[in-house]
């Protein structure tokens, strides 16, 4: 693979952003760099069903959302079981109306996935959380008082859904063992644009002092690391040499580490960042924790860099309890993978993989399929792409432009 893609806007900070643009009651909020992923297209249909006018150049990816008149604070069901995030939705209009409503939220089937930090978050601020007869839960709150909260392990989007319920509430409130990754730290930027008073972002302990109001503000963005992951390994694999634009290594230090450790060559070029993958990986052990380390969400992808590499790999989930379903599909290419013992995989290298017919399960497990098909011998079909689609946009193009051959049928 050679040539120059670019990655996209982040779905893990659009997503919070547009929940947040919910909470301003004057102006417009204008978010640019917004990727066309299906996740997030559901949530601002999500943002229009409860009122906001939303307007999205698909083109310029930017959006305009105006929720200033908004008046409903129950989630449209259908569309909250797409994707976990919608969970997201619930801070803002507890903090705008005191009062929010859920049925179901949907996602990626990558474990239990509980819900316990954000609703004990919502309680701690004052708010009853009550399961409704006929299904769902209604959070209630007379008013919202700030509190000291906590996340037992650091959890990305229980920590900025607490911080939109905290910042309309009265006083301080502090949430102990935060997540502390780049997306939150963006958010956050975007938040203090439109009134809010948060400090710590990008640390375990996140302050906020409640204001009156919020109003609509303009913000870029970040790019997506997940993404640049995905192309970073899609050149790693095929033994390319493509350079990306829109890979802030800053955020990707653990994972450039274990690319190095594979022999891949990742360099600064002007603009962009050079990726130029060896004619043979070397092994790795990988262990994905929280951030800085290893993103849970780049463990299938590596793990299928790994199914090549010259040796045995040890790859260790330790985020979430279910997330090695894309062993099965990489079985499937003829890797060969040991069967999983406490969240622990061994990969034997070098397997020599074959085009397969695979179902992506979730938007990573989809990635990793894409990426052992760049390096099968013979033609891959990837099936259930919805899931890729929701989190990578124009993957196949983006990809064709580096030089694979895919389509999309
Ligand atoms: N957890 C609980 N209780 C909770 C919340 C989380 O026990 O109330 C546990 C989880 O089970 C997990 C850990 O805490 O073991 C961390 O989960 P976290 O809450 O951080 O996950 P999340 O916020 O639901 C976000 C991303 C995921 C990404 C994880 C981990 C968004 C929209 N989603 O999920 O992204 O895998 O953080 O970094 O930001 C993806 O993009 O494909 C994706 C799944």
């Amino acid at each position: 693979m050679c040539g120059e893609a670019e990655v996209q806007g982040s779905k893990n900070a659009a997503l919070p952003m547009l929940a947040a643009s919910l909470l301003a009651t004057e102006g417009q909020t204008v978010l640019h760099r917004v990727p066309p992923v299906k996740d997030v297209l559901v949530a601002m249909e999500v943002l229009r069903r409860l009122g906001a006018k939303v307007d999205y150049d698909i083109r310029a990816e930017t959006a305009v959302i105006d929720a200033c008149d908004i008046e409903e604070f129950r989630l449209p069901e259908e569309l909250t079981s797409r994707f976990r995030a919608s969970l997201l939705f619930i801070g803002p209009l507890l903090g705008r109306f005191r009062r929010a409503w859920i049925s179901e939220v949907g996602g990626c089937t990558i474990g239990s996935r509980p819900t316990d930090y954000h609703y004990r978050g919502f309680a701690r601020l004052g708010a009853r959380v009550e399961g409704v007869a006929g299904g769902g839960i209604d959070v209630v709150a007379d008013e919202l008082n700030g509190a000291s909260m906590y996340c037992d392990l650091p959890s990305h989007t229980g920590v900025e859904n607490l911080v939109m319920a905290s910042c309309l509430a009265r006083g301080e409130s502090v949430i102990e063992n935060a997540a502390s990754d780049p997306e939150i730290v963006d958010f956050v930027a975007l938040l203090r644009k439109m009134g809010a008073r948060v400090e710590g972002a990008g640390t375990r302990r996140v302050q906020i002092a409640g204001v009156e109001g919020l109003v609509g503000a303009e913000h870029t963005v970040m790019y997506d690391r997940l993404d640049a992951g995905l192309l970073m390994m899609a050149g790693a694999i095929t033994g390319g040499d493509i350079a990306l634009k829109g890979v802030v290594r800053d955020h990707l230090h653990v994972f450039e580490a274990k690319l190095q450790q594979m022999g891949v060559e990742v360099a600064a070029a002007g603009e962009c960042v050079r990726v130029k993958g060896p004619q043979t990986l070397s092994p790795i052990n990988v262990v994905t924790t929280f951030y800085p380390g290893f993103p849970t969400d780049l463990q299938p992808g590596i793990m299928a860099l790994a199914c090549i590499a010259g040796g045995d790999s040890y790859i260790r989930e330790t985020v979430f309890e279910d997330r090695l379903g894309h062993v099965k599909n990489l079985r499937a290419f003829g890797a060969r993978v040991s069967p999983e013992k406490d969240r622990l995989v061994i990969v034997h290298g070098p397997a020599q993989l074959r085009g397969a017919q695979v179902k992506a399960m979730d938007i990573r497990a989809g990635a990793a399929c894409v990426l052992a098909g760049l390096a099968a011998e013979g033609r891959t079909g990837i099936h259930n792409l919805y899931q890729l689609d929701r989190g990578h946009a124009h993957i196949e193009r983006r990809l064709r432009g580096l030089g694979a051959e895919l389509e999309r049928l």
